[in-house]
C-alpha cells in the first residue's frame, strides 16, 4: 500500500478564505517508522522536526529530512539553526527549494520575525516556534507567519497553564482574523489533544505515543473481546 501522501482528504468545497475548517493533526517527530506508521493510520496532515528530534535519530540532517520528504505531501516543518536574519532566511530557502510543502520554522527573535517577513512576502511558509506568550504570538502573526507553535507542555513544566496560552492565542487571532494558524506544540498526553480541540487550535502537534493514546480506550478492548466470545458461542 502506498505510503505517500496527506491522507486526509481536503474538506468539501476548498478551504476558507483565511483557515482550515477542520483541525489537522501533526505528528512531532523525525523517525521515519514512526512517520510511517502515523501515515498508515489515515488521520495525519502534516509533520513537525526540529534540532533535538532529528538528533535523536543518529540520522545526517539533510538525508533525514529529505527522507520524510519523500513519503510526506502535508506540510513538514523543517526548524533553521541560524540565529542571525541573513543566514537565517539562507537557510530556508535551501530547504525549501527541498520541496513545495516544506515549512521553514523559525524562534519568534527579532530576527526570526524579520526572516518570517521576508519568507511570508516570497510566499515560503513558516511555523514561528518556541513561543510561550500571547505578545509573542500576536508578533508573529503580524509578520506573516503561516502557523504558531506555543508550547504547552514545556509551560506546563514550569507551572505555567499551557492551554491558557492557546486559549488566549485563539482569541487574539480569532479578534482581528488573522490567517496564522494555531499550532499546539509540546502535547504530552491525550487532555491537551482534547484541550486544543475544544479551544479551537487549528493543529496539534503530536508524539506516536500520544496518537495511539488518544485512540485507546479499555471499553472497546473489553467490547471486541466480547462480541468475539459470544460468536464462538453461538450455536453451529
Ligand atoms: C514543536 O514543534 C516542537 O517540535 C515540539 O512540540 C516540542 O515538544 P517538547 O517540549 O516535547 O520537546
Amino acid at each position: 500500500m502506498p505510503l505517500r501522501g496527506a491522507v486526509s482528504p481536503p474538506p468539501p468545497g476548498g478551504m476558507g478564505p483565511h483557515k482550515e475548517e477542520k483541525m489537522k493533526i501533526f505528528i512531532d517527530t523525525a523517525d521515519i517508522a514512526e512517520i510511517k506508521e502515523a501515515l498508515s493510520l489515515g488521520v495525519l496532515d502534516g509533520v513537525t522536526t526540529n534540532p533535538s528530534l532529528v538528533a535523536g535519530t543518529g540520522k545526517e540532517f539533510v538525508s533525514c529530512i529529505k527522507e520524510i520528504l519523500e513519503v510526506v505531501d502535508g506540510p513538514v516543518s523543517v526548524e533553521v539553526l541560524a540565529l542571525e536574519y541573513e543566514e537565517m532566511v539562507a537557510e530556508a530557502l535551501v530547504y525549501a527549494g527541498w520541496a513545495p510543502n516544506v515549512v521553514i520554522k523559525l524562534p519568534v527573535t527579532k530576527d526570526g520575525l524579520k526572516a518570517i517577513r521576508h519568507l511570508s512576502g516570497h510566499g515560503i511558509k513558516t511555523n514561528c516556534t518556541l513561543c510561550f506568550s500571547p505578545m509573542q504570538a500576536l508578533l508573529a502573526a503580524k509578520a506573516g507567519a503561516t502557523y504558531i507553535s506555543p508550547f504547552v507542555g514545556r509551560l506546563d513544566d514550569v507551572s505555567q497553564d499551557g492551554m491558557e496560552l492557546i486559549s488566549q492565542i485563539v482569541e487574539i487571532y480569532g479578534n482581528y482574523s488573522f490567517p496564522t494558524q494555531v499550532l499546539a506544540a509540546s502535547i504530552r498526553h491525550p487532555l491537551h489533544v482534547l484541550q486544543a480541540a475544544l479551544l479551537g487550535a487549528d493543529v496539534a502537534t503530536v508524539p506516536l505515543k500520544v496518537i495511539d493514546q488518544l485512540l485507546q480506550h479499555p471499553l472497546t478492548d473489553k467490547g471486541i473481546q466480547q462480541f468475539l466470545r459470544d460468536w464462538e458461542k453461538r450455536a453451529q
